[in-house]
């Protein structure tokens, strides 16, 4: 007799996507040490945190070096000034949420794939292509999921209408991550009507919400009717350069109730049991980053990218290849030039032009045939990449 294991994990895909390019790169490298690679990739940004963090995260460091400043455990949703700062900057886009709403995170992932904890065996609804926790962290469960479909014919962003109506868990991420498609409002009110209707419960993540670029909704909260189906997660790491200082959030609204169960308390609960909090000083960093000072100075930063996504657009436009995003995303999602499946094309960049992108069939199997280049990129990096492409595509 032996220990019983969890046997989803062997429904996984058998890699995680970026341990597979990870693995390619490094093989590729060893072989050809003299070859300068760049990596235009996985979706971490480059630039330092600026100075409004660097300041407040010093000065919480000095807290807690003396006993009169010092913290121990906070409460496990978070300190109230950084809720507030959140709830500030969702009032910005009209959104008003109460303290107890809002729930501090060390990022998006880890609410992404916790938040399955407090559903019950529901079948799961994720588009294709997508972010692969949503996909990854429900099979863990053993969850039944079902893929919709986004791709050319509908320009990334499937709607509800040809869905049957029964109750689902459905993750929407705007803009999306790979193919930097954004729901505006008209769209989003279909997905929340849809929930409603049907019972079902929105997932949005809305990670890259500060590269929108243009009229679309920032939050899921900017759409009436939100409040009784959707649950957000967000995120600093791209809004504020915070993917290895960690710190996000989730929402759950008062009135999002399922079964006659409310399910704030219940992520009260469960956040209250499995974490005990974000980091004091990183709380302050991200309080920082949200005031006003900081915000622009993380949109400076973000309009640095969105440069490098434009120069990257143009090689793009000058080799007739097929693209979108770049606009409110840092990503750009291309179709693989000479009918190359997503993986020939990785290897075709990677060989010939030492770039290393991203494969599209890693997101979803919708994604095959495509490839996702990032604007994360130094200036001078993203501007060699190009010259590469432009001779060698
Ligand atoms: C759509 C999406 N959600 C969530 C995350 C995770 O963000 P975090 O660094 O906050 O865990 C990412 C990271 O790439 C992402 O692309």
């Amino acid at each position: 007799m032996s220990i019983k294991v969890n046997e989803n994990y062997k429904n996984l895909a058998q890699n995680y996507l970026f341990k597979t390019i990870a693995e390619k790169v490094s093989a590729y490298t060893q072989a050809n040490p003299d070859k300068k690679i760049i990596r235009l990739g996985i979706g971490d940004v480059t630039l330092p945190l600026t100075p409004s963090v660097i300041e407040a995260m010093h000065k919480a460091v000095d807290e807690m070096g003396h006993q009169e400043t010092f913290k121990g455990y906070g409460s496990e949703a978070g300190y109230d000034f950084a809720i507030d700062a959140v709830r500030n900057h969702y009032e910005k886009s009209g959104v008003i949420l109460k303290k107890n709403e809002v729930f501090i995170s060390d990022g998006a992932k880890s609410d992404c794939g916790n938040i399955t904890d407090i559903f019950g065996d529901n079948e799961i609804l994720i588009p294709d292509p997508v972010y692969p926790v949503y996909l990854d962290s429900n099979v863990m469960c053993g969850r039944k999921v079902q893929f919709i479909a986004a791709n050319q014919e509908n320009g990334f962003l499937p709607l509800p209408d040809a869905i049957e109506k029964k109750s689902y868990i459905i993750y929407i991420c705007s803009p999306n991550n790979p193919t930097g498609a954004v729901y505006n409002k008209e769209q989003l009110k279909q997905w929340v009507d849809f929930a409603n209707e049907s019972e079902s419960v929105i997932i949005f993540d809305s990670a890259y919400e500060a590269f929108i670029h243009g009229d679309y909704p920032h939050s899921i909260f900017e759409i009436e009717g939100s409040r009784t189906c959707a649950i957000e997660i967000c995120s600093l790491s791209k809004t504020a350069g915070f993917t290895g200082t960690r710190m996000g959030w989730t929402i759950v609204p008062e009135e999002l109730v399922c079964s006659g169960t409310a399910l704030n308390p219940m992520w009260n609960r469960r956040q209250s049991t499995k974490f005990n909090g974000t980091a004091y000083i990183i709380q302050r960093g991200g309080q920082a980053a949200l005031s006003e000072e900081g915000f622009k100075e993380c949109q400076e930063n973000i309009a640095y990218y969105m440069e490098n996504a434009k120069l990257i657009a143009s090689a793009l436009d000058e080799k007739g290849i097929w693209y979108t995003g770049g606009i409110s995303s840092p990503y750009i999602w291309l179709k693989c030039p000479n009918n190359m499946s997503s993986w020939e094309f990785f290897d075709y960049l990677l060989n010939e032009l030492q770039i290393v992108g991203t494969p599209g069939c890693g997101f979803g199997p919708q994604g095959e045939g495509y490839f996702r280049l990032t604007s994360f990129g130094s200036r001078e990096a993203t501007l060699e990449a190009i010259e590469r492409m432009k001779k060698g595509l």
